[in-house]
């Protein structure tokens, strides 16, 4: 036997969602036309919760459909973060298993923080060889899915993340949450209804069977701005 102590894994980065729900639990319309349908009251709550991560993860769909650069909201919210400690820009980490990321997407135009993409070996070579021109790392984590944890700490080894902001959309958030990598939620309800069997929703991808598998939180704050509830969630039980 070998009395060798046994090397301790890299720390996982803290991890919080954020996300903007219908009262019928709702992220985008079945569609998926509309996105952004909270206040401006929700955009500054998304930007205040960047200010605190070191980096945004976000799903390739996501990042498609909502054209978004993931920036840090400008010069209000660069002071917020060198207030918190933290460097002017946050870290953009974009996930696809395929490798299917537009590398003429508007993200890659905006060169002020670097990109990461974390993909699987399913990417073709020709399109690791183009993002690999556009972005500042792809990183392969897993044959045909993404090994999310080994992600998280390669992120906080090389990269220094130790808070990580995801942003979505419900594919990615339900592989997080499987994963058990969520410590907190923030979700904004909408008073408003969208309806559609098929309209993605906060955890999307694969179902727990039982309810001993459900992922449990707590409540931690709740607001109400104007009909918005803005609320807080803590993993409980977190075996980590
Ligand atoms: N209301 C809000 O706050 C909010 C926030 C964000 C998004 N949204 C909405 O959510 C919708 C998009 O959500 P979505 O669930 O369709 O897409 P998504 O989570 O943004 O992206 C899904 C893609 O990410 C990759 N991916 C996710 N999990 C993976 C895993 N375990 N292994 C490998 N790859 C993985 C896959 O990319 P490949 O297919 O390329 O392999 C997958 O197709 C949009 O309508 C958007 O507007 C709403």
């Amino acid at each position: 036997m070998s009395l060798k102590p046994k090397a301790k894994s890299p720390k996982l980065p803290f991890v919080f969602i954020n996300m903007a729900m219908t009262a019928d639990g709702k992220i985008a319309t079945a569609n998926r036309a509309i996105h952004s349908f909270s206040s401006a009251r929700d955009l500054r709550h998304l930007y205040e919760l960047r200010a605190t991560a070191d980096a945004i993860i976000c799903g390739a769909r996501t990042v498609e459909i909502s054209k978004s650069i993931l920036d840090n909201g400008g010069a209000k919210f660069t002071k917020l973060r060198l207030k918190n400690g933290l460097t002017e820009y946050n870290l953009r980490v974009l996930v696809s298993g395929s490798g299917s990321v537009d590398p003429n997407a508007e993200i890659f135009q905006n060169k002020f923080s670097p990109i990461i993409i974390l993909t699987t070996a399913r990417i073709s070579k020709t399109d690791l060889k183009q993002l690999q021109k556009v972005a500042d790392g792809v990183k392969i984590c897993g044959q045909t899915e993404i090994n999310f944890r080994a992600a998280l700490r390669w992120l906080r080894a090389k990269w220094n993340v130790k808070r990580l902001l995801c942003e979505g959309g419900g594919e990615l958030n339900e592989a997080m949450f499987r994963a058990d990598l969520v410590d907190e939620i923030h979700l904004t309800m909408c008073p408003k209804i969208f309806g559609g069997r098929i309209a993605p929703t906060i955890a999307d991808g694969i179902s727990f069977s039982k309810l001993a598998q459900a992922k449990k939180f707590e409540l931690k704050s709740m607001l109400n701005f104007d009909g918005e509830l803005f609320t807080t969630y803590s993993r409980l039980n977190s075996g980590q």
